[in-house]
């Protein structure tokens, strides 16, 4: 496989970097233009001759579709890192979520690439509550301007698909967590619990309740369905077949940081911000049913990620 990973500097992308550079008949180019992606997460495989590594914007269409040509896998997972941004930023998903999927279709079908995967999410189904979505539920009617551009990717991906004889992989993942995550709860609550250890500011009540599903679980979706399915479009949600709250995950971080009597203060509300989705739960029967399930819970993808952050704060300050 001659791979393209867009965002591959990112959490998510440099890890399937890792994974497919591990078999040798793979090749790999990243490109990614660090607005949140970490040369760190890359560096160790930049003396590999199978990795190369373009600095670059997918919104530069004319260096896009250069940059693309001679590769046969598309792995989509460049996208804006700041979900609330939209906020005081209306176009930024629309930019960096819409546009730059549609830059990417054409540079594919420019050059005769065929085969994309694509990371959308569960802001796709907006605010059900506890129906436990599955990859056919409708309407999907998302609440933030981040969902809605997983949408609209995944309808323009559709299109790309039929008219042009593309083959996709879409997964809505859960919350996905790891040792080079550079954003979401568990990352957030290190981070101010750093800055004060008396303290912790949390978003809305504490109750909101989601499925946490580990980097490696993730790859090991996309790998194994990439391989086990063949339609034109295949969909599938990834997640772990149970949740975790908020407020449980401030507890597994202040008892890893071997902290003690932290105030929590919450926000209030159901919500943790205006277009965050506070329960979350999906119908995993499809990619049961084809054969991968999580290896970790919630709870437990939850405690590795943490040990996992932590032990790469500590090596980082020695
Ligand atoms: N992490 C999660 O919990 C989660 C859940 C569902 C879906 N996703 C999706 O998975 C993908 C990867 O997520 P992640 O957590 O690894 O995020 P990330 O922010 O770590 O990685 C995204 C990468 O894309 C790069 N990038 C952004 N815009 C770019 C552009 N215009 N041109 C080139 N590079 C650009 C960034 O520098 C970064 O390296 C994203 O599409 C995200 O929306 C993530």
């Amino acid at each position: 496989m001659k791979a393209f990973i867009t965002g591959g500097a990112g959490f998510i992308g440099s890890t399937i970097a890792d994974r497919l550079l591990q078999l040798t008949e793979n090749e790999v180019t990243v490109l990614d233009n660090f607005c949140s992606g970490q040369m760190s997460f890359i560096e160790h495989n930049l003396n590999n001759k199978r990795f190369k590594l373009m600095k670059g914007d997918l919104l530069d269409l004319p260096s896009l579709k250069e940059a693309i040509k001679g590769h046969d896998f598309v792995f989509h997972f460049a996208a804006n890192p700041d979900i609330s941004k939209a906020m005081t930023e209306t176009d930024l998903d629309l930019r960096l979520g819409i546009l730059t999927t549609y830059n990417l279709l054409e540079s594919m079908r420019i050059n005769g690439i065929q085969k994309i995967v694509y990371s959308s999410g569960s802001g796709v189904y907006g605010d059900i509550g506890l129906t436990q979505a599955p990859e056919t539920f409708g309407p999907t009617l998302p609440t933030s301007m981040y969902g809605a551009s997983k949408l609209g990717s995944e309808a323009i991906i559709s299109a790309f698909c039929n008219m042009f004889d593309m083959q996709s992989w879409i997964f809505r993942f859960a919350n996905v967590v790891g040792a080079r995550q550079t954003h979401g709860v568990g990352f957030d609550f290190i981070r101010k619990l750093k800055g004060n250890p008396k303290k912790l500011d949390i978003l809305g009540d504490g109750k909101q309740s989601k499925s946490y599903v580990h980097v490696n679980d993730v790859i090991d979706a996309i790998l194994f369905t990439v391989k086990n399915c063949n339609e034109m479009l295949n969909i599938f949600n990834v997640a772990t077949d149970d949740s975790i709250t908020v407020k449980e995950i401030a507890d597994i971080v202040v008892s890893e940081m071997n902290l003690k009597n932290v105030k929590y203060e919450f926000s209030g509300g159901r919500k943790g911000w205006k277009g965050d989705i506070p329960v979350v739960r999906f119908s995993l029967t499809k990619i049961h049913n084809l054969g991968w399930r999580s290896k970790l819970s919630s709870k437990e993808a939850v405690l590795k990620s943490i040990r996992e952050m932590l032990k790469k704060e500590s090596k980082s300050v020695a």
